[in-house]
């Protein structure tokens, strides 16, 4: 069906998609983070293509039906699995505002809204995380394409330290290039030294016991030659940082590019209670943020700032006869990052930011910090329950401990009620396995989580734990 052949029902189907979206967010907070039939429901998409398509109703009928059902209700409050956020009003309106729009954000002429307001972004961002104001910026996918664009340029500063443009000749002929991290390094950052064949494997571990910087380890590790240090702000199980301003104090005093993965925990900036945990970001060379988790716009959106825009440049830029220079105050964002044809992310980032400006941000923030705080409190006090870990962000890592439990079926434990909580759904969340302890790690990230879901968590662990002993004990009797 040639959809220039039919009427145009462009109108009818976007009004169809909002009179369901009244019904969705209204039901959004009540309703079951996973229906219990979203697996079937995923399975009943297939078939071979159709030669003649269904029309533009049928197919958005289809997709709203099978879809919902299908769907995992993680931009809601009660969805504290991995960091997930959520999508504000402004973020989620200008998201489809976005669609209607259509822009390619490569550059001003494809789209002078689109470029201009990345900048916009850009620049509020920077002020939001209190980064030096000449720095420069680009939005990308998420916080992994925002490792690998700052580690790019990482690798261009690293090459021309030896004479060489690596964006033009390759690492052939140069040593290893020295890459220096704790062991709260995030695998999407391994995933980025891979991408540019700069090894994950080659990854100088400069740990102490509780996982982040050993400082006399990295001292002894740098030895003046060029290298990169990535320095993490918010560990992904547990929420801890990495001591950010002594390892970027030594790492320059000894010639190394000081990286910040800093996907959620750069957050921390926003709120004098917990800023200090992020202290010295503003000395680094690069760092970067996710807009899809704290900031809560829609996917998919994350940030890379550098001091120097020109490492960047120099492997981003794709110059043709037919594109168009940079100007200073038209930069061309497809020239800074990956992406060369680019959604125009910066709408919902824009929208989201003049919104609810610097104190809205602030409030979400400390919202999510006094719910990690008070479900830590609520573990601690609980004599069913451990805290693994203190919580000095928005991470609660923790675990099932009923008193009569031995230490020995407590993952297995543990893992059986993450399994019931994936199908139960009052509330989502995950394990992980961190110091070698198996325990929930529920993250805080969703700008509509209350206290209530957050209590709601240890109740849903509790109940389901409770269930799943009561269960097993008939056939320990037997036994
Ligand atoms: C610390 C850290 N860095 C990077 C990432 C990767 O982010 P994304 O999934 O947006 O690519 C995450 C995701 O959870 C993270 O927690």
């Amino acid at each position: 069906m040639d959809p220039l052949a039919v009427p145009d029902e462009s109108l009818a189907a976007l009004d169809r998609v909002a009179a369901e979206a009244q019904s969705y967010l209204a039901e959004l907070t009540g309703a079951p983070v996973r229906s219990a039939t979203s697996d079937v429901a995923a399975e009943r998409f297939g078939g071979a293509l159709p030669d003649e398509g269904v029309g533009t109703m049928e197919a958005i009928e289809e997709l709203l039906r099978d879809g919902i059902e299908a769907h995992v209700r993680s931009g809601g409050p009660r969805f504290f699995h991995w960091v997930i956020g959520g999508s504000t009003p402004a973020a989620l309106a200008a998201d489809w505002v976005t669609s209607l729009l259509d822009q390619n954000a490569g550059g001003w002429d494809a789209t002078p809204l689109g470029t201009r307001l990345e900048k916009v972004s850009i620049d509020w961002l920077r002020e939001l995380f209190g980064l030096p104001e000449h720095w420069s910026g680009v939005l990308t996918t998420g916080a992994t394409t925002a490792n690998f664009t700052a580690l790019a340029a990482a690798r261009q500063w690293w090459g021309e330290q030896h004479g060489a443009d690596v964006s033009e000749e390759g690492l052939a002929g140069l040593p290893q290039a020295p890459i220096l991290s704790s062991g709260f390094i995030h695998v999407s950052a391994r995933k980025a030294l891979a991408m540019l064949g700069l090894g994950r494997g080659r990854l100088i571990d400069c740990s102490g016991a509780d996982g982040s910087f050993d400082l006399r380890r990295l001292e002894q590790a740098l030895d003046g030659r060029p290298a990169i240090v990535i320095a993490n702000a918010g560990e992904v199980n547990a929420g801890h940082f990495d001591p950010i301003r002594e390892v970027a104090e030594i790492a320059r005093a000894n010639n190394a590019w000081v990286h910040v993965d800093g996907a959620f925990g750069l957050f921390a900036r926003i709120s004098p209670r917990v800023a200090q945990l992020a202290d010295g970001v503003e000395l680094a060379d690069s760092v970067i943020s996710d807009g899809h988790k704290w900031l809560n716009v829609p996917y998919d959106c994350g940030f890379a700032f550098v001091r120097d825009p020109a490492y960047l440049g120099a492997t981003f830029t794709a110059a043709a006869a037919y594109l168009p220079e940079p100007e200073d105050e038209r930069p061309i964002f497809g020239f800074m990052g990956p992406e060369l044809s680019r959604r125009a992310r910066s709408l919902a980032v824009w929208a989201t930011l003049r919104a609810y400006g610097r104190d809205g941000y602030r409030a979400i923030v400390e919202r999510c910090l006094d719910n990690a705080a008070h479900l830590a409190r609520l573990v601690e006090e609980a004599n069913d329950a451990e805290l693994l870990l203190p919580a000095p962000l928005n991470i609660v890592f923790f675990r099932y401990r009923p008193p009569d439990a031995s230490e020995d079926e407590l993952d297995d434990l543990n893992l059986r009620i993450e399994q019931d909580i994936l199908r139960d759904g009052r509330v989502y969340l995950g394990t992980t396995r961190w110091n070698g302890v198996l325990g929930f790690r529920p993250a805080f990230v969703n700008w509509r989580s209350t206290k209530e879901d957050a209590e709601l968590v240890l109740e849903t662990v509790r109940d389901l734990g409770q269930r799943l002993r009561l269960r097993s004990r008939p056939q320990d009797v037997r036994a």
